[in-house]
């Protein structure tokens, strides 16, 4: 079954046009990645999923049913966490929590104390006090807390440090064994691939690109930095590296990743001394993609 079904949906805001004939498919069990630039369109899908807002045409069913016409049977089935978490300042935390999870008639104060801890939250203080950050925790433990079939994540670690983004991929993780699907959205594509089962790239309201991460590996390549203590040679014929520069005995190239193996094997021949990688970012990917395919950007 596809807990998530998208047809030709449209969406425009007076002139504006956020959606463009966007088509997605995801799959119970299916953690799915939602990638795009600011202003791309994902959150207006979210909305749409969510029967926020109305559809300008095209169709979005959500468990099955119409997410417009059937919002509260499906909303008792999923949980959702906004990008920009606003909540009711004068209650505390653990107040807006318990809230939440009442509204899905789940309870389980487990799950919940567990997740308090691990997302370091204190839930006795009001949420007008709370940080960014904070308010953040407050969205994602109500949600892990609570027993949905699909969880809609929009930018949901945004604002998270590194530590806690940990335990964000952890709870993504520990859902998605249980067997239950997870919609994300990001606009960094390094942030979700290693959680993600599919991914959907989305610009300026339509999808340009829609694969498991294995098919979209042509898109990407990695930075790879090094020094050698024997100064490297032969590096123009190994297939796969782009922009070669020097600097001192520095070098630094594009790989593409699936031929990293071999381009590590060639380099390794020269004495490795220091070694940095990293992933490529969203703009390099979308440069390439439409360098490609020779269409505008
Ligand atoms: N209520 C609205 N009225 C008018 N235009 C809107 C409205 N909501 C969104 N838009 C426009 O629709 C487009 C898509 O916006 P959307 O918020 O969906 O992008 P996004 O991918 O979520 O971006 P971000 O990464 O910044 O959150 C943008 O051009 C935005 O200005
Ligand atoms: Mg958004």
């Amino acid at each position: 079954m596809n807990v998530i079904q998208v047809e030709k949906l449209s969406k425009t805001f007076g002139h504006v046009t956020a959606l463009d004939g966007v088509d997605l498919k995801v799959q119970a069990g299916e953690v799915y990645g939602y990638i795009g630039p600011n202003g791309a369109g994902k959150t207006t899908t979210i909305r749409v999923l969510l029967g926020i807002l109305k559809a300008s045409a095209g169709s979005a069913k959500v468990l099955g049913q119409d997410a417009w016409t059937d919002a509260v049977d499906i909303h008792r089935r999923i949980a959702y966490v906004p990008g920009e978490v606003n909540l009711w300042p004068d209650l505390t935390g653990g107040e807006v929590i318990d809230l939440f999870l009442k509204l899905r008639g789940s309870d389980n104060r487990n799950r919940r104390e567990e997740l308090l801890q691990r997302f370091d939250l204190d839930p006795r203080k009001k949420c007008g006090t709370y940080s960014k950050g904070n308010r953040q925790k407050v969205a994602l433990v109500a949600a892990f807390a609570s027993d949905a079939d699909l969880y809609i994540l929009d930018e949901p670690s945004s604002g998270l440090d590194p530590l806690l983004e940990k335990v964000f991929q952890d709870c993504v993780r520990e859902v998605k064994e249980e067997g239950k699907s997870v919609f994300l959205s990001s606009h960094i594509l390094s942030e979700v691939e290693r959680l993600c089962d599919k991914v959907s790239i989305i610009r300026q309201g339509k999808i340009i690109e829609t694969g498991t991460l294995s098919e979209l590996r042509h898109l990407t390549r990695i930075s790879v930095g090094v020094q050698t203590r024997v100064p490297i040679v032969g590096l123009h014929d190994v297939s796969g590296v782009h922009d070669i520069q020097k600097e001192g005995d520095w070098v630094s190239i594009q790989v593409d990743t699936e031929r990293l193996p071999d381009v590590m094997k060639h380099l390794s021949q020269f004495e490795i001394l220091r070694l940095e990688s990293g992933p490529p970012t969203l703009e390099d990917l979308f440069l390439r993609h439409y360098r490609s395919t020779g269409g505008a950007s």
